[in-house]
């Protein structure tokens, strides 16, 4: 149970505390390892069916910066990054997520790796030369939530791009910003995701305190990954940033003129967690990349814990746009360490979806309003199917 009275009111229609306001009924146990030191998520191994769409969509269209590439394999990096890549797309038969990766700060930090995944009682399997081109010493562990992680340290040096206008584009992705985890039990996710170092940043709550989202982050922003309530382990997006607005709106103009509208699942917008401009697309299998800019500064020690009622319809479009139904819904599978997708586990908490659109679920705009909504705009989609 949530404690609200805990939490302080903002002005803006969230709460804030200084320590995350969730418990887990359900631990899973902390080993007494010291956990590796986390510096950020640093690449995504996804797995695609056809290569060289999906080279169409990240090269062509989203102007990341080819690394590497063979038959099989394509090694993507954004502008900013001097690390030999932020994205890996492996051809293979099913589309899912083979890696998530996070860098750590020294070598000693994969034996720490091993060491709090095994007292954990998970797959771990240590690759000296890498599980994929360009990084070196690697530990793949299958979590305790079912997905597949991977720490390293070592990668090659590449040039960072940001001094080349003369090859930027008016979408031009810079960073990868964070990845985000769809999971059955978020507070669960959150107290093992503390015990590996991550801190959480904001939430998304009901009055009864059931947990629907949490934003957890290494790095000093908003995030490197979220977990996101519902049917899992998937993966529901990885996001990559960009320097303004303006490229975003960019991307959309640009996907417009290709006739690539499709690609378009929810925004652009603004969102009220995190604060940032966003966009999500959907590549040729599915897989859902947003852009992303403009969240905040977190690193200090005591920022301040946003928490957000479920039925504010401005937590996850503060303009009040509806998220589409397939943004909730759909995610893709995550593949063990041998390449087999992972059996996906329902959620059997209360679904986002449920309990804020249609008819079964409500929202407000200002919480004191209730049967404020004049009837023409209850039939309205934005508001009547919104949530
Ligand atoms: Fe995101």
């Amino acid at each position: 149970m949530t404690n609200r009275e805990d939490m302080t009111l903002t002005s803006s229609g969230f709460f804030v505390s200084q320590e995350a306001p969730i418990v887990t009924d359900n631990p899973i146990a902390t080993p007494a390892a010291t956990p590796p030191d986390v510096l950020r998520c640093a690449y995504m191994e996804l797995v695609v069916t056809d290569l060289a769409a999906s080279r169409v969509f990240y090269v062509d269209v989203l102007g990341l910066y080819v690394t590497q590439e063979n038959e099989e394999s394509i090694y993507l990096r954004s502008t900013e990054e001097f690390i030999h890549h932020n994205l890996v797309l492996r051809k293979g038969p099913i589309a899912a997520v083979a890696a998530f990766s996070y860098r750590v700060r020294t070598p000693e930090d994969l034996d720490r790796a091993v060491e709090f995944y095994t007292e954990l009682g998970c797959e771990v399997r240590r690759n000296r030369d890498g599980f994929v081109e360009g990084i070196g010493d690697s530990v793949r562990v299958i979590d305790p939530l079912g997905f597949p992680y991977e720490f390293f340290h070592q990668t090659d040096h590449v040039e960072r791009m940001s001094w080349r206008y003369d090859l930027h584009i008016p979408g031009e992705l810079v960073r990868l910003d964070h990845f985000n985890q769809v999971t059955p039990d978020v507070p669960r996710a959150v107290k093992y995701m503390q015990d590996l170092g991550f801190r959480v940043t904001e939430d998304i709550q009901d009055e009864e305190g059931t947990v629907y989202a949490a934003w957890m982050r290494r790095k000093p922003t908003v995030h490197d990954t979220a977990m996101t309530g519902g049917d899992g382990p998937r993966m529901h997006h990885v996001c990559f940033a960009t320097h303004e607005k303006h490229n975003i709106l960019a991307i959309c103009d640009k996907l417009g003129a290709l006739r690539r509208s499709d690609a378009i699942e929810r925004g652009p917008g603004r969102h009220g967690v995190s604060n940032a401009f966003y966009l999500y697309l959907r590549d040729p299998d599915g897989h859902r990349v947003e852009v992303y800019t403009q969240d905040y500064y977190t690193g200090d020690p005591d920022n301040p814990v946003i928490t957000w009622d479920v039925h504010d319809n401005q937590r996850r479009d503060w303009w009040g746009n509806p998220v589409v139904p397939s943004w909730y819904t759909d995610a893709s599978l995550v593949l063990d360490l041998d390449g087999n997708p992972q059996p996906v586990i329902a959620r059997t908490d209360s679904s986002e979806m449920a309990v804020t659109i249609g008819a079964d679920g409500f929202s407000y705009t200002r919480p004191t309003d209730e049967d404020a909504m004049p009837e023409w705009k209850q039939g309205e989609y934005k508001l009547g199917h919104q949530l």
